[in-house]
């Protein structure tokens, strides 16, 4: 079967944070960090980069040159633990050779695992979990005294608010912003609760000004980040009560619309939508703005009601394919993608049929799949046997990997013959005579170089496709 990138994501591995220090001219230590994971991670190693930096860290691709090593990592799946793991193994080995090198762990991983890396495993020499970042330069400090350098701490406000990211991007034209931190849901199979904590939004203020902020400085596109961005609130308590009357309560279609408002020419895109929590509120906001892109990632994890509630996922099939009714009437032009695990506990083949027969009715422009994998602690792993065998869970993926290759196809077919708006984003990756940019919709588009730039609009024909990008010539 074709490996194809749009509609496989393996979790991002091993990117190195290059980008120059911004802040802080007179950094005289080097810093080496790499992230795994979900972008939320990605985000979090620009927050790590800008505390580092101030403390005076320069950012380098050198890990031979670098007095401090980070590593920022993620649970969600063990696979994802054992790169890391391996990549651990390696950063000692350069450790034998330089012995003042200090190894960091950060993130998910950082946070499951607490002490144990560290006392018993011997793979680092500081620990620190997602809320606890501006503790790093303390903890080097420890590091230098001898002393355990662990926090593990999870808060209930700490958003970094505050701390204006160095940015590693897509050279300079789009960029996360996080909204929120942590997740409330209690998906069985999902670790994140555990490694992220409490559910928490940033103040809207400090989001519009740092999308202001970029704009300002040539970025064309942010994506704000959450885990439940739908559940995003402002001066409202989880119960729904307004905190203080003297400040205005904003919602998440309210914050986009904030953010669309910064500028006509700033796309604006968001993840991850939760189906329970989707409002009709935010495909009205998407409508009515055109720099609110026209893409929604909305992971529906399985086809099966009753899959779906021992997931304890808050919603039924029916309910899903609602919310996917009230996108394509509000938003006649969107782009729809979603998540889908195969072979959780107790899956039936009727119930994975079930899954196959939803991805028939929604025709996902894109999708991630995932074997199921068992995590530590959470719900699935206390209430369910991890029962169907892994080579039922790799057929299963696989049928469901083939169709959706179909539908990715499908999708791009569809454009040939439109004219696309796209974002430049630079060179294609596979011929500097190509630049490549994406449409709203968030597919990638490929065409022959010509007098653009990056972080330009331009409007490409569409004249071919593979399921994975679409190619094309600018339009006079
Ligand atoms: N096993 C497999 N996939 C998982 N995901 C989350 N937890 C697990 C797990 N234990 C997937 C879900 C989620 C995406 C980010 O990762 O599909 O939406
Ligand atoms: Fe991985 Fe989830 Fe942590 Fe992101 S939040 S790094 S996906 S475990």
């Amino acid at each position: 079967m074709q490996k194809d990138e749009n509609v496989i994501l393996e979790d991002r591995q091993g990117e190195v944070l290059d980008s120059l220090p911004a802040q802080n001219n007179k950094a005289t230590k080097k810093l080496y960090i790499e992230s795994y994971g979900c972008q939320m991670n990605f985000s979090d190693s620009e927050v790590v980069a800008s505390i580092m930096n101030k403390n005076g860290y320069a950012t380098t691709r050198n890990i031979d040159d670098a007095n401090v090593v980070l590593i920022n990592t993620c649970s969600i799946r063990d696979n994802a633990e054992k790169r890391v793991r391996n990549r651990l193994t390696e950063f000692k080995k350069k450790k034998s050779d330089n012995p003042d090198m200090v190894v960091g762990i950060l993130g998910c991983m950082a946070e499951r695992l607490k002490k144990s890396l560290l006392e018993q495993e011997k793979l680092v020499d500081l620990v620190a979990g997602p809320d606890a970042y501006r503790d790093l330069p303390n903890l080097i400090d420890e590091v230098g005294t001898g002393q355990k350098a662990v926090n593990v701490l999870l808060s209930r406000d700490e958003t970094y608010a505050d701390i204006s990211p160095v940015r590693l991007d897509k050279g300079g034209i789009s960029a996360f912003v996080t909204i929120m931190r942590g997740c409330d849901n209690m998906c069985s199979f999902c670790v994140v609760p555990f490694t992220r904590g409490r559910e928490r939004s940033r103040s809207p203020e400090t989001i519009v000004n740092e999308c202001h902020d970029l704009f300002q400085n040539g970025y064309r596109e942010v994506t704000l980040l959450g885990q439940n961005v739908d559940s995003y609130r402002w001066n409202i308590t989880n119960k729904g009560q307004i905190k203080n009357p003297d400040v205005p309560t904003v919602n998440f279609a309210q914050l986009l619309e904030r953010v669309a408002q910064v500028s006509p020419d700033l796309r604006v895109r968001f993840s991850t939508s939760h189906p329970k929590d989707m409002t009709d509120d935010v495909l009205y906001a998407m409508a009515k703005y055109e720099n609110l892109c026209n893409y929604i990632h909305l992971p529906v994890q399985s086809g099966n009601s009753d899959v779906l509630k021992r997931m304890n996922r808050g919603y039924s099939r029916e309910w899903y394919l609602d919310r996917i009714k009230a996108i394509h009437k509000i938003i006649p032009d969107c782009a729809i993608s979603t998540d889908i695990i195969s072979g959780f506990c107790g899956e039936t083949d009727f119930e994975h049929l079930e899954t196959l027969s939803l991805m028939d009715e929604v025709k996902y422009d894109f999708a991630y799949m995932f074997k199921y994998s068992e995590r530590p602690k959470t719900l699935a792993e206390r209430k369910f046997e991890d029962d169907i065998p892994e080579d039922v869970k790799s057929k299963r993926l696989s049928e469901i990997i083939e169709k959706q290759l179909g539908f990715a196809l499908k999708s791009n077919q569809s454009r040939i013959g439109k004219v696309e708006k796209v974002l430049v984003e630079g060179e294609s990756k596979r011929s500097s005579e190509m630049l490549c940019g994406r449409t709203s919709r968030n597919s990638m588009v490929v065409f022959p170089r010509s007098n653009v730039k990056k972080g330009d609009y331009v409007l490409v024909k569409i004249t071919d496709c593979t399921s994975a990008t679409l190619m094309g010539e600018i339009s006079k």
